[in-house]
């Protein structure tokens, strides 16, 4: 039994803070933007100061997402399950890189403690913060990659041929003495190289521009605090619950043959 700090809590609260855990796990159900139920888990480990959201989309896409608060670094993996009869891989994996800003996710300490009550409820998020388009114009080189977050070699392993970042983030991480030589600035369309989207392309072996969207359907974005009254008057703030967000995402990014880049066809 978690012992809760006060009654008041249960009241209005659908998620609850207890327990001194270092290691929490939540599962939550969501629904996503093709209609289907999915379970999303929200793994935190407030010792190592990171969580791992994941979920598998009706189509089998495996999604993660990862906050490194360490090094303010967050990482998105996308396992794709391949048509072998299209003569492509079991699965093909895309890794983006990125910035971790303020207020995307609550801390790991506080994702730790997060409890729900009727954990069978689908759940949907309070704010809706719309999609974000990222142009990951730059490749990482898998091997160094771990400066940038140690987590890169266990969440990225499956994508070390696709792993890419934004240059505008690479620029921040060279101000912060990141080695420069594990970044290479992939091709763009200039007035001697014209690359399309890859949904326009008609030739399966040209290189193109894919995208690939997705759309977190449920974060616990930032904390709510209650105000409490003593008896002598005085008002304190203390940590009460949580805001959930949805949040999606349109990654861009350079492929050599449109064969990579299967999903994104015109419908
Ligand atoms: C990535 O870095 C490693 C270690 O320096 C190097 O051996 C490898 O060739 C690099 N990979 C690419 C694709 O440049």
């Amino acid at each position: 039994m978690c012992p809760l700090v006060s009654a008041r809590h249960l009241v209005w609260l659908l998620l609850l803070w207890c327990c001194k855990a270092s290691l929490g796990e939540l599962k939550v159900r969501v629904r996503l933007e093709d209609g289907q139920v999915a379970e999303e888990s929200l793994l935190a480990d407030s010792e190592r100061d990171c969580i791992t959201l994941e979920f598998r989309k009706a189509d089998g896409t495996f999604i993660t997402y990862m906050a490194d608060f360490k090094q303010e670094v967050k990482i998105f993996r996308i396992l794709i399950l391949g048509e072998l009869e299209r003569g492509q891989s079991q699965f093909q994996a895309l890794c983006f890189i990125t910035q971790l800003q303020n207020n995307e996710i609550i801390p790991s300490e506080s994702m730790a403690k997060l409890r729900q009550k009727n954990p069978h409820t689908v759940r949907q998020a309070e704010d809706l913060r719309g999609f974000e388009n990222l142009q990951m114009d730059v490749a990482v080189n898998f091997t160094k990659g771990i400066q940038l977050s140690s987590h890169i070699h266990n969440v990225c392993a499956e994508a070390r041929e696709a792993i890419y970042t934004r240059q505008e983030d690479v620029r921040a991480w060279l101000k912060k003495g990141v080695d420069g030589s594990m970044f290479e600035v992939l091709p763009q369309s200039s007035s001697l190289l014209v690359l399309h989207p890859c949904k326009v392309c008609s030739h399966d072996w040209k290189a193109c521009i894919c995208s690939y969207r997705l759309s977190l359907e449920w974060i616990p974005c930032s904390l709510k605090y209650c105000k409490t009254r003593d008896s002598s008057g005085k008002t304190t703030s203390y940590k009460c619950g949580i805001r959930s967000c949805q949040k999606g995402y349109m990654f861009h990014f350079y492929v050599t043959q449109k064969q990579l880049c299967l999903w994104d066809e015109e419908t």
